[in-house]
């Protein structure tokens, strides 16, 4: 199962990497398309079946791993809204629900808002342990937790631009604005205690801070929070924005321009970063990014980042579940 960035150490992130490559270069010809629709096979030639639940709305990540299933030959369903379209509107829980999905698919792949159950992603796969079943769990995104498989393609973006500064631990990086909902920046966080960094800058507002379980997990980083994004712009290797997640707050106090102001890709932030900075956002952004900054500054890389996100997903899924 795949339920958080520690089950991706670095030697498997290497090796998923290695194989995001030679997938992106399969998949440019006919020969290796088709052989790519062989992966998900079962013993008796028929598809791969895969369910995708997604109690939170997604475009990037549910979109590429049904299309990476589906590159890969195997099939799948989606359940968008699953907390208001499945039984889980009738108050069933996770574990009864995968009890029942979990005999009928080979991967169940899981967006979760843990609103009204707690751990549910880590509940589904230990129910898989427990009751025997043959189906893996990927976590797509748990609330304000984790997402570990946009850390695998950020840290793929990441690898693929400065592979030697990434793998000696000698960049540094700025993870700005949400730092608090953001779990994205969480299983980044996880991944570089790995990778090691010289300097991670947590910018955000004072009372924006790591949640409590992530603090103790992190506490060798060489992380320092701060207020102001423009003191450390020069110094950034890797920036790292993110959008406000208003949705999370009973009551913001922000409004998104104020945030934009303070936490967005500012002409003034632009003006003095180093030219060879790389500047990543998970997306959806919001007025912390203008439409079209990817082509007024190359540096700018949340396009590729996204489109990292298919290549990755479909040498997860290869290794995860093909039959090689
Ligand atoms: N980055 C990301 O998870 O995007 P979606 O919410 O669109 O899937």
């Amino acid at each position: 199962h795949l339920i958080s960035a520690k089950n991706l150490p670095k030697v498997i992130q290497e090796i998923i990497f290695e194989e995001t490559n030679k997938i992106k270069s399969f998949y440019d010809t006919c020969e290796g398309r088709r052989s790519l629709q062989k992966t998900l096979r079962d013993k008796f030639g028929e598809p791969l079946f895969f369910r995708l639940l997604f109690w939170e709305p997604s475009l990037r990540t549910v979109c590429s791993f049904q299309d990476a299933i589906r590159a890969l030959g195997g099939e799948y369903e989606t359940t968008q809204h699953a907390g208001k379209f499945s039984s889980a509107a009738k108050g069933e829980k996770i574990i009864a629900t995968t009890r029942i999905l979990g005999k009928r698919c080979d991967g169940i792949i899981i967006r979760h808002d843990n609103k009204k159950e707690q751990n549910a992603l880590k509940k589904s796969a230990d129910t898989c342990e427990a009751y025997n079943l043959k189906t893996k769990i990927i976590n797509a995104g748990d609330g304000a937790n984790e997402h570990p498989t946009q850390m695998l393609l950020d840290m793929c973006t990441i690898w693929s631009l400065k592979k030697h500064e990434f793998l000696s631990g000698n960049l540094t990086y700025g993870f700005i604005g949400d730092i608090e909902h953001s779990r994205t920046i969480h299983s980044n966080l996880i991944a570089l205690k790995d990778y090691g960094a010289k300097k991670i800058y947590l910018i955000s507002e004072e009372n924006n801070n790591l949640p409590d379980w992530l603090v103790n997990e992190t506490k060798d980083l060489p992380i320092e929070k701060i207020a102001y994004l423009l003191e450390v712009a020069p110094e950034l290797d890797i920036g790292y924005f993110t959008r406000y997640q208003s949705e999370r707050k009973s009551q913001s106090k922000y409004d998104s321009a104020y945030y934009a102001e303070k936490f967005g890709a500012t002409d003034e932030f632009i003006g003095i970063t180093k030219e060879s900075a790389f500047f990543l956002h998970p997306l959806p952004h919001g007025k912390e990014y203008r439409e079209h900054l990817d082509l007024l500054d190359p540096r700018f890389i949340h396009h590729q980042q996204a489109d990292n996100g298919f290549y990755v997903r479909m040498a997860l899924i290869k290794l995860m579940f093909g039959r090689e």
